[in-house]
């Protein structure tokens, strides 16, 4: 906590701050988006506002009621600045009242676990993005589940996390979500389909950089049947998946590279044949 106040970005939110209903002046600054109509901030892009040489190990931490006079903002992006949280009562519960945000990028921070239920009440939210932070899949698993309450979340980036298979329980109360990355996490073995059943809407989906080595798939399984996109390269994957692809009726594109594709690969009409890219290192 040592460190409160220390962004020297945020005299730059408080001069904008300051400028009240004149907040065209700053709409031709970098990273500042506005609406031509009505000259109010739209979207703000404040990330790598905080230089490496300057953190000395306690963390950030910010006051989002510096961003409440942005009644208008629809896109916040606050990525790569070591923000570990929020100054006591000042999190991101606070943004409940910028009804029109959408889009949040908060990779590349230091947040935890214990931002997420603070998050999951900014209903407003389509798009979020937590890759890079210090989030894991273990107990409590509740803060997870409070992002359920975004019903209308469609992109969901975790990548590059502490995650393991645990993680897609409790995920499963977004069935609004239609992408959804957790690439370079720490799923690992098999993953059964069965686990994506809450995601019927889910469109995109990454796992690559896991240690899965089985993605499979029940006959008569009617889920995930609006997947399009599929990442599973730089996995454990073995060629036994592509029988499990069958079972994809929507499937697009198919990401197969870095793996040790080994064994029976004779039967190369199992990948379904709507699955017009194809992209892997088959032998
Ligand atoms: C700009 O504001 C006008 C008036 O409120 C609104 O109709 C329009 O959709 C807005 N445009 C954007 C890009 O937000
Ligand atoms: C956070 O910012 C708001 C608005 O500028 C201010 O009223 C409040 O006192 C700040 N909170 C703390 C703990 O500094
Ligand atoms: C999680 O983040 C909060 C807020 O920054 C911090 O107080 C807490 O110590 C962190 N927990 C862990 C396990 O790092
Ligand atoms: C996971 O995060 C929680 C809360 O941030 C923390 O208490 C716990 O120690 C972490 N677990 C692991 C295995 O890193
Ligand atoms: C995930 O990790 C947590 C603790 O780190 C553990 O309790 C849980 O059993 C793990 N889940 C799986 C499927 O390995
Ligand atoms: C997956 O990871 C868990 C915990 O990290 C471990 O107990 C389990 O043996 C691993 N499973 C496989 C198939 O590697």
């Amino acid at each position: 906590m040592e460190l409160l106040g220390r962004f020297w970005w945020w005299p730059v939110v408080l001069v904008l701050v300051h400028f009240g209903n004149k907040e065209s002046d700053c709409c031709e600054w970098e990273g500042v988006k506005c609406n031509i109509t009505t000259g109010r901030v739209i979207q703000l892009t404040l990330n790598w506002m905080v230089s490496r040489s300057e953190e000395s190990g306690g963390g950030r931490y910010f006051n989002a009621s510096y961003f409440l006079p942005f009644k208008d903002l629809q896109y916040l992006d606050l990525s790569s600045n070591l923000i570990s949280g929020w100054i006591p009562n000042e999190g991101f519960d606070k943004f409940s009242a910028l009804s029109k945000l959408e889009v949040l990028h908060l990779d590349y921070n230091n947040f935890n676990n214990s931002v997420l239920s603070s998050l999951s009440r900014i209903p407003s939210l389509k798009e979020l993005y937590l890759g890079s932070n210090n989030f894991n899949g273990s107990i409590p698993f509740q803060g997870f589940e409070s992002l359920s309450l975004l019903s209308k979340l469609e992109v969901l980036h975790m990548d590059a996390n502490d995650f393991n298979n645990s993680i897609l329980s409790s995920l499963s109360g977004i069935a609004s979500l239609k992408e959804l990355d957790l690439s370079n996490n720490n799923l690992n073995g098999s993953i059964h389909i069965q686990e994506f059943k809450a995601f019927s809407n889910l469109e995109d989906l990454y796992l690559n950089g896991n240690e899965i080595n089985d993605f499979s798939k029940t006959k008569d399984s009617n889920i995930l049947s609006k997947l399009q996109l599929l990442d599973l390269s730089q996995t454990k994957i073995s060629a036994r998946i592509l029988e499990s692809l069958v079972a994809f009726p929507s499937l697009k594109t198919l990401y197969l590279a870095y793996n040790n594709l080994e064994g029976p690969f004779t039967n190369k009409a199992s990948i379904p044949s709507r699955a017009a890219q194809l992209d892997s290192s088959l032998p």
